[in-house]
């Protein structure tokens, strides 16, 4: 029967059988709302309709076709509802335990069948080598007619990419119900990068195999193929080393401060965590089975004080210094002696046993140099080895290393840092800190994976919205991460390296949760998918926004929680005449933003927000950005009353410097919402730039004390300490700059953690800046304002 008919006589059925009906002229209309975006896409105009049951028929004896058949099946009975029919892998050829898949095929897809597929099976996967010149090792054929669908291949990788986006041709546009009608379409697609990489810090905080895995699934579902896998840093060590078990004995315990406690159970438990090798190999095949790599990282000669806490014989000072419970640069390095070399050497044994990649990744970053500067043993030994200073001898001791991964067949991969003159070529570069580190990379000769801070670092926060989860600065958005391009330079040398890939990294000092990587993750890792997979001139952020929604539709099916800062609504006031409230509406995207005052919720049909809208205090606003199908994308609330308007919470200030600015949230409380500090660590100085301060005779400062856990190397003397009227900090309000008449000095001496400080203003007219200011040393605590309110 013709497709067309047959999608029009299935109108009716569908309009009784489902609720929401699936039109054929709709999914003819519809945009394809693919991420990644194909190289490739033509679109004709008919559709096809696959129905529930309908069978796929895998044309190769390669028995990873089927497994991938069936995760493909898994996923579409759970995310879109139809069952379809996958044949099972011949027995002769079926690779036991080769690909046991997952959460996602199970429990739902118990419906999926084995049961052999009628030779009418409408979709067919075909592996064939002979499609390895036009396709590479990771491209794909995918033909939508209305005969019916295939996806071809030359490698298993390819047949799996292929199967992603016909999930996503099935998702969410195709509609429910047991019928689906896609439009015809044919696409060949292949990467633009052949390393697109998320880096995991699971030093920092810890996350379970459970959720890695989990993560390993989305990352394959936006096609991403490298887990840079941070498995040891100051603050832990976490992977299993059978030779040295202190390492993770000790090495992945630390004391638990700030909101560690929530997680340990208590300031009293320490904040434990590891990976057995068992696990981590269960990891490995688990990835493995998605086509994701894992590049494990064990970082040498710095980053080292959970190694040097659990054997400090390795360190070079021969002290023993605890787990670190700080974040940022710190001061122990591994000795450079043969006792220490040959430990690291049997520590990359095992982990060469763990982990099958071909690179292994060894840090080589933010290394100070004080200790060896320090140590006369050092000292001679660079005199012996001629080394001119303590940056030759990083060099001597990581083409140490980079030589033995490569007497094992592998290539050593490190952070921008390891790029010294002697350096191998071999050795592959991570370039993190500039552009112009990828230069001079790929001048000597270096492959190299472009992870630039800040646009790649997904710790840094994607919106200014005080809701947004605490994180570092700069504001890294959707849109400036969609729009990465590494702007590279042609090195026009021979024997210049290759750009391998892009890689965006997540750092988890401010995540301590899993709960808040997937915020941080979600849905700028689709961006980045598409930077990375994409070719460049098929780049168009309006068209990425049109078929966010979809994707955004997907991440429910799937369960993850995922970020709406893009589209939250921001409320600014301003006072209109003596009692009104204008509130402007935007948000980062732009779109339908719609509203409702008082109780109601916002609908599809809710009046659209145009204009600043004059309200009568006091109101409830509640705001709600929509897709353009109608479907909401998120929703806040405002409580409108005068006080909102001479109320200023900390990412509303200024900080008076930016030396280092920082969200940090409060230890407490253990359950529920934690307030969120924007603070300068280094300058606890704040500013209310023009603040209408006519009329107002109160003052009133929410304020929080945080434990000071930084290490700052040499920039410790940056921090700014200001001398105190007795023996406790205060908080000191000048008028109109920082040096100004002081307005009140309100002292901490008894305050707790999180108290409200209070003061009496002198009479004002017309707006003044205000500037905030807490005396005393951060260090000793550091106390941060949470929110500063003036009222009458
Ligand atoms: C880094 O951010 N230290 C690589």
């Amino acid at each position: 029967m013709d497709a067309r008919l047959l999608a029009t006589l299935l109108l009716a059925c569908c309009t009784l059988l489902s609720s929401s009906p699936v039109r054929a002229d709709d999914a003819a209309a519809a945009p394809l709302t693919l991420i990644p975006m194909p190289a490739h896409v033509q679109r004709q105009q008919n559709m096809f309709v696959l129905n529930d049951g309908d069978g796929l028929h895998v044309q190769t004896d390669d028995p990873r076709a089927y497994d991938i058949a069936a995760y493909f099946a898994g996923l579409v009975a759970r995310t879109r509802g139809l069952r379809l029919h996958v044949p099972a892998a011949p027995m002769s050829k079926a690779a036991p335990g080769t690909l046991k898949l997952s959460k996602l095929d199970l429990p739902k897809a118990r419906s999926v069948s084995h049961a052999s597929p009628p030779d009418t099976s409408p979709i067919r996967f075909e592996l064939s080598k002979s499609y390895g010149t036009e396709l590479g090792t990771e491209g794909y054929r995918l033909q939508v007619s209305e005969d019916g669908i295939s996806i071809s291949a030359a490698t298993p990788t390819g047949l799996f990419y292929g199967s992603v986006t016909l999930w996503q041709l099935l998702t969410p546009t195709a509609g429910r119900g047991p019928v689906a009608v896609i439009p015809d379409v044919s696409i060949e697609d292949q990467p633009r990068y052949g390393w697109r990489g998320l880096l995991l810090d699971s030093a920092r905080h810890f996350q379970s195999v459970a959720d890695i895995e989990q993560l390993i699934d989305w990352m394959a579902l936006h096609k991403l193929n490298v887990l840079q896998w941070h498995l040891t840093d100051d603050q832990g060590w976490r992977l299993q080393i059978k030779k040295y078990p202190k390492l993770t004995r000790i090495g992945a315990c630390r004391k638990s401060i700030g909101p560690d406690a929530v997680l340990s159970g208590g300031p009293d438990k320490p904040y434990c965590g590891s990976y057995t090798q068992d696990q981590a190999r269960e990891i490995v095949r688990y990835a493995a089975a998605r086509y994701v790599t894992v590049v494990p990282e064990i970082e040498m000669p710095g980053h080292a004080q959970a190694a040097i806490a659990a054997y400090p014989e390795f360190g070079v000072t021969g002290q023993q210094p605890p787990v670190s419970t700080d974040w940022g640069v710190h001061a122990y390095l591994y000795n450079t002696d043969d006792a220490t070399l040959g430990f690291l050497q049997e520590v990359l044994d095992e982990v060469m046993a763990v982990f099958p990649s071909t690179y292994i990744d060894v840090g080589g970053d933010e290394a100070l140099k004080d200790q060896w500067k320090a140590s006369a043993a050092i000292q001679a030994q660079m005199r012996g080895l001629k080394l001119a200073d303590e940056d030759a001898l990083q060099g001597w001791f990581i083409t140490h290393m980079a030589g033995y991964l490569q007497a094992h067949g592998r290539k050593l991969i490190g952070w921008d840092g390891i790029l010294t003159p002697g350096l191998p070529p071999q050795a592959a570069v991570m370039a993190w800190q500039s552009p112009d580190y990828t230069a001079q990379a790929l001048q000597q000769g270096h492959d190299v994976v472009i992870a630039y801070s800040p646009t790649l670092y997904m710790d840094d926060y994607q919106s200014d919205v005080h809701d947004e989860p605490p994180g570092r600065p700069p504001v890294v958005s959707l849109k400036d991460v969609y729009g990465f391009e590494p702007a590279l330079v042609p090195t026009g040398k021979p024997g210049a390296g290759q750009v391998l890939g892009e890689q965006i990294n997540l750092w988890t000092e401010y995540m301590p949760t899993f709960a808040r990587d997937e915020h941080a993750l979600f849905p700028r890792m689709a961006a980045f998918a598409e930077a990375a997979w994409s070719p460049a001139a098929a780049r168009d952020w309006d068209g990425f926004l049109a078929r966010l929604p979809a994707e955004l539709t997907r991440y429910q099916a799937l369960g993850i929680g995922y970020a709406d800062s893009a589209y939250a609504p921001r409320f600014t006031l301003s006072p209109e005449g003596d009692s009104k409230i204008s509130v402007s509406l935007s948000n980062q995207v732009g779109g339908v933003i719609r509203y409702a005052i008082g109780d109601t919720a916002v609908t599809a049909s809710s009046p659209p927000y145009s204009t600043p809208l004059t309200m009568t205090p006091p109101a409830e606003l509640t705001a709600t950005a929509f897709a353009t199908d109608g479907s909401p994308l998120a929703t806040r609330h405002a409580h409108i009353d005068a006080a909102a308007l001479t109320t200023r919470d900390s990412d509303a200030l200024d900080t008076c410097s930016n030396k280092l600015v920082l969200r940090i949230e409060a230890p407490r409380p253990l359950t529920g919402t934690r307030p969120v500090y924007r603070v300068d660590i280094m300058d606890t100085c704040w500013l209310w730039r023009a603040a209408a301060v006519d009329g107002m005779r109160h003052l009133s400062v929410g304020i929080g004390k945080l434990p000071w856990n930084y290490q700052l190397a040499h920039d410790v003397s940056g921090v700014v300490v200001r001398p105190m009227d007795g023996s406790y900090p205060a908080l000191d309000v000048h008028l109109d700059s920082c040096g100004g008449q002081t307005l009140a000095h309100l002292p901490l001496q008894a305050a707790e953690i999180q108290t409200q400080l209070t003061a009496q203003l002198p009479a004002f007219s017309g707006s003044h800046d205000l500037c905030f200011i807490v005396t005393g040393d951060p260090k000793q605590g550091l106390w941060a304002i949470d929110k500063v309110l003036l009222s009458p």
